[in-house]
Formats: C-alpha cells, sequence, structure tokens
C-alpha cells in the first residue's frame, strides 16, 4: 500500500534516491521519476506497465531550468508558453543530446510541460532535475484525478502519493509542435483548440506509429464496454437494467439512476472535464455490462472531452 500524504521532503527525499512519486496536477496526477536518470525512467515504464515506444513528458518548473535540454523555442510557442505555462498545454520541442532517448522513444523531439499545481511547482523548483511524469494509471486505462486512484491501481507498486486534491482541469495537457509553419495539436486536452489562435491543424488520431500515443485509438478506456449516443435500435441489444450512464447535463430516463452520474447538471463544460474520469471510473467499478456515453457540445474543453469518449469507445 502506498502512503497518501503531504510530505514535500519525503516526496523529495525518494526523487533524489531514483524512487518513483504520484504527484499532483492541475490535470491528472502524473507518476514521477527524475527524467535525468535511467533507472528512475525505467521504473517508470516498468510500474505502468507501458510500452517503450511511448515517450514520457518533462515536467519542470520554468523554461529556463531546461534550457540545456531542447533547441531555442520557435517564436510562435513562446508567445503561447508565456500565455499557458505554467498550465495545461505541453510542447513538443528540438531536443539535445542531454536528453535520455529512453525518455523520447529515439524521436528526435521532447514534449515539455510546467504544470499548474502550487505543491508541484514547489518540489519541482527545489529539484535541480526535471521530472518524467505520465499519468499515473496502468497504460490504456483511464487516467487518475484523485489520490485514492492512484492508490487503486498503482498503491502496490510505489510508496508515496503526494496528496495535492482533486485536479482542477481533469484531462490531460495538450500537447502542441510548431511544424511546416502551423501549430499541430497531438491531442486535445485542458486548453481548448480555440484558444491556440487560427494558426492550427489538429492531427486525428493514428492506430499504426502515433506521434502520441495518447493518440492512439483506443486509450483511456474503462474494462466495461462504453457506447456513445447510441440510438433506440442500439439500445435494444442492452438490458438497460445492468447499463450506466455518463450523462452531460441531463439523466437518462432509460436507466437505473443508481447507474448514473452527471457531468454537469449546468452544462459547464469545465465542470465536465473535472468529472469526466472519476465518473467514468466510478461507473466502471458497477456490476454492469455497458455504459451509456453522452457526447457533449463540440466546443471548448468539449472537444478534449469527446475525444477522450471515443478512444474509451474504441475496440483494437
Ligand atoms: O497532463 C498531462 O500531460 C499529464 C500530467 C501527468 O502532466 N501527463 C500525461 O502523460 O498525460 P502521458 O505520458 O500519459 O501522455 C503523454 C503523451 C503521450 O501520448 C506521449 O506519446 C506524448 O505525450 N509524447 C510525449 N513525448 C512525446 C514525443 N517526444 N513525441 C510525441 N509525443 C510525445
Ligand atoms: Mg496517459
Amino acid at each position: 500500500m502506498a502512503t497518501i500524504g503531504t510530505d514535500l521532503d519525503y516526496a523529495l527525499q525518494l526523487l533524489l534516491q531514483d524512487h518513483l512519486v504520484a504527484i499532483p496536477t492541475e490535470t491528472v496526477y502524473g507518476l514521477a521519476g527524475n527524467a535525468l536518470s535511467e533507472e528512475a525512467v525505467m521504473k517508470i515504464f516498468e510500474v505502468k506497465n507501458r510500452p517503450f515506444f511511448d515517450p514520457l513528458i518533462i515536467h519542470t518548473s520554468s523554461l529556463e531550468k531546461i534550457s540545456s535540454l531542447v533547441e531555442p523555442i520557435p517564436e510562435e510557442l513562446i508567445a503561447l508558453s508565456r500565455k499557458y505555462m505554467p498550465g495545461p498545454l505541453t510542447l513538443l520541442l528540438k531536443k539535445t543530446s542531454e536528453v535520455p532517448d529512453l525518455i523520447t522513444a529515439g524521436s528526435d523531439k521532447v514534449a515539455i510541460r510546467i504544470p499548474d499545481h502550487p505543491m508541484t511547482l514547489e518540489l519541482l523548483s527545489k529539484l535541480d532535475f526535471p521530472l518524467a511524469a505520465p499519468s499515473a494509471n496502468p497504460f490504456g486505462y483511464i487516467s487518475p484525478t484523485e489520490p485514492r486512484h492512484v492508490e487503486a491501481q498503482l498503491g502496490d507498486k510505489i510508496s508515496y502519493i503526494l496528496d495535492g486534491g482533486p485536479c482542477e482541469v481533469g484531462v490531460e495537457s495538450t500537447i502542441i509542435e510548431w511544424i511546416d509553419d502551423q501549430i499541430r495539436v497531438l491531442r486535445k486536452g485542458g486548453v481548448p483548440v480555440e484558444d491556440l489562435g487560427a494558426n492550427v491543424w489538429i492531427e486525428e488520431h493514428s492506430t499504426s506509429n502515433p506521434s502520441a500515443p495518447g493518440m492512439l485509438k483506443s486509450h483511456y478506456a474503462p474494462r466495461v464496454p462504453l457506447i456513445i449516443d447510441p440510438d433506440l435500435d442500439q439500445m435494444e441489444d442492452y438490458n438497460t437494467e445492468r447499463a450506466g450512464a455518463l450523462c452531460f447535463n441531463k439523466l437518462n430516463d432509460l436507466i437505473p439512476l443508481e447507474n448514473q452520474y452527471l457531468l454537469s447538471k449546468t452544462g459547464n463544460l469545465r465542470e465536465a472535464a473535472k468529472n469526466l474520469f472519476s465518473h467514468m471510473r466510478a461507473l466502471d467499478e458497477l456490476d454492469i455490462d455497458v455504459i451509456i456515453a453522452e457526447s457533449v457540445p463540440e466546443e471548448g474543453l468539449g472537444r478534449a472531452i469527446n475525444d477522450k469518449l471515443k478512444r474509451a469507445a474504441a475496440c483494437e
């Protein structure tokens, strides 16, 4: 069993000794280790059961601090970094030879992010190395937004979970890069695509050779099958008594009330994003045959929510 606590010094000691610590961020909880230590990075892959082709994001408290790890940042991304870092934005940048290949899965680019959480920012500012931190869930499963989610799944593999409360944003960071004179979005996340300006194109998923495996067709998946916006014909295939519902702002008339979770009573997309993964998890723990999910308006954070729902629904 992992300990859940708020002891920053203890977390610091563990990280200095190449151990892993689960850390809070505004998006989801991360499984953190010294990004420059091969031993710590290997542990991350082992604990998550993550394939080595899936590269890791490096977390830092400031871009200056990791300047030796990346080539100069394109001007177009500097403006966005000023606006959204700290925040749910990850920049994919040309790396230098100081970044271990294990972190980038052999790619010449490295993902960098400054998480907007006071506890983790303080931890990062006390360390003289950056932290590699994927979401603290087994590969392919729903990302954790509360310490108990981490404990439930990785509690027997790590010793400490830093408790920073529930994550405010609730979906992962938006990943972007500057390529061919445009901003390419590799993963829709906490910064809405609309907020990145006009010169943007969105990379849709690819199952073969994905440039970001968060882009894998099937990801963030619960164990119980999930279907989105089924019509009445499709619903006939299921016993509604044994179904659960992940609703946006209104309950589903066909499904038992106790099996229903509302993302946001008032239809607020921020609140919906914040609740998405924890409600998905709660439904996954029920004794049901199927989760009926309702898509949300395709705007702002709704795009990231719909994207996660689609990947949770996809079977490979
Ligand atoms: O919000 C977040 O970004 C969270 C918190 C913990 O910071 N982290 C997170 O990490 O979502 P992870 O490992 O679960 O997802 C990172 C995504 C993966 O899909 C990975 O493939 C992509 O970032 N990525 C990382 N480095 C990359 C690289 N060099 N090239 C392409 N994609 C990269
Ligand atoms: Mg993840």
